[in-house]
């Protein structure tokens, strides 16, 4: 089972857009794909058409009451591809998980039980780096973060490899990252220029499709619907269909039993003891942001 993250602390640069319709392409290449709704927006739950208000139980009872996560999955109006959704009340787990011990690593326990019956997790996080984005990554083998064509997404692309590197070596689990262009339109020149720069600062790090800017992609999320089902000739599901493409090619490259569920129990024991104390995500945090963001900053 693969477990990708879809993260960037800028608002609005296409994660659930990402989160939603990879999982969709992802299951129409007969992968079972479990999408976790880990924001409390709620907006992945809400674009799969499962009214976040209407929720009994979901990722909140997950994380903080330690309910299974098989009891709050729901199914979707694509095959293979299931839901745990999430509502508002999930604001809240941060305060409730306060002095939890091993609060960082509530969802990778929570996704044990699950690991036999998908092929992918895809997890939607929220616009911060906080407690949620932070069980996000330890759960992820990779992380994939949306940059749109802005200066501030990809000023937040930069900051999360700087704390993906310091957890990795604060607590031995790495996690790959790579960026994925959204919302493009290569007849405007900050755009291409921006996209340039991704490029330039990320090259071995960034996925070769590029998600254009396209309007079906709104209007399919308006409906609760994946691009696959709203209109599957659109840009919008070429691109995201392409991305499905590449991400299951790289399933080549991943070292056997290299999943962080599969390879870690006795690790993540021993990093429980060590390191996953209550203070690790502030230090983390310091001390990526002590570092330099950019080698050189780039312009605009
Ligand atoms: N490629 C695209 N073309 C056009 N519109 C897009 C595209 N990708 C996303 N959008 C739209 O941009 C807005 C923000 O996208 P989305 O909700 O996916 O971002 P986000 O990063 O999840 O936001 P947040 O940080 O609030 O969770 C939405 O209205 C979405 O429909
Ligand atoms: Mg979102």
């Amino acid at each position: 089972m693969r477990i990708i993250s879809v993260i960037n602390q800028k608002g609005g640069c296409g994660k659930t857009t990402t989160a939603i319709n990879l999982s969709a392409c992802l299951a129409r290449l007969n992968r079972r794909v479990l999408l976790v709704d880990l924001d409390p927006q709620g907006h992945a739950s809400l674009g799969l058409n499962l009214k976040p208000e209407n929720l009994l139980k979901g990722m909140t009872e997950v994380l903080t009451q330690g309910t299974c996560i098989d009891d709050v999955i729901c199914e979707s109006v694509s095959p293979n591809l299931d839901v745990a959704p999430a509502n508002v009340t999930l604001s809240s787990a941060e305060q409730l998980l306060a002095s939890v011990p091993q609060k960082e690593q509530r969802l990778l326990s929570a996704i044990q039980s699950i690991r036999r019956s998908y092929d992918y997790v895809i997890i939607d996080s929220p616009p911060s780096l906080g407690l949620l984005t932070f069980n996000a990554l330890r759960a992820s083998d990779e992380a994939l973060v949306p940059v749109d064509m802005g200066f501030f997404s990809l000023h937040g692309l930069a900051k999360l490899i700087e704390i993906v590197d310091v957890v990795a070596r604060h607590t031995g689990h790495a996690v790959i990252v790579r960026a994925l262009a959204t919302m493009v339109n290569q007849r405007v020149r900050f755009s291409r220029e921006i996209l340039g720069e991704v490029h330039r600062h990320f090259t071995d790090r960034t996925f070769k499709t590029v998600i254009r800017n396209n309007t079906r992609l709104r209007e399919a999320a308006s409906h609760g619907l994946p691009i696959t089902e709203y209109d599957s000739e659109s840009k919008g599901a070429a691109d995201y269909a392409a991305l499905a493409q590449e991400v299951v090619a790289l399933e080549m490259n991943l070292p056997v039993g290299a999943t962080a569920l599969e390879s870690e129990p006795v690790l993540a024991e021993i990093e429980a003891e060590k390191y996953l104390g209550p203070i690790l995500i502030e230090e983390i945090f310091t001390e990526a942001s002590k570092r330099s963001v950019f080698k050189s900053e780039p312009n605009g």
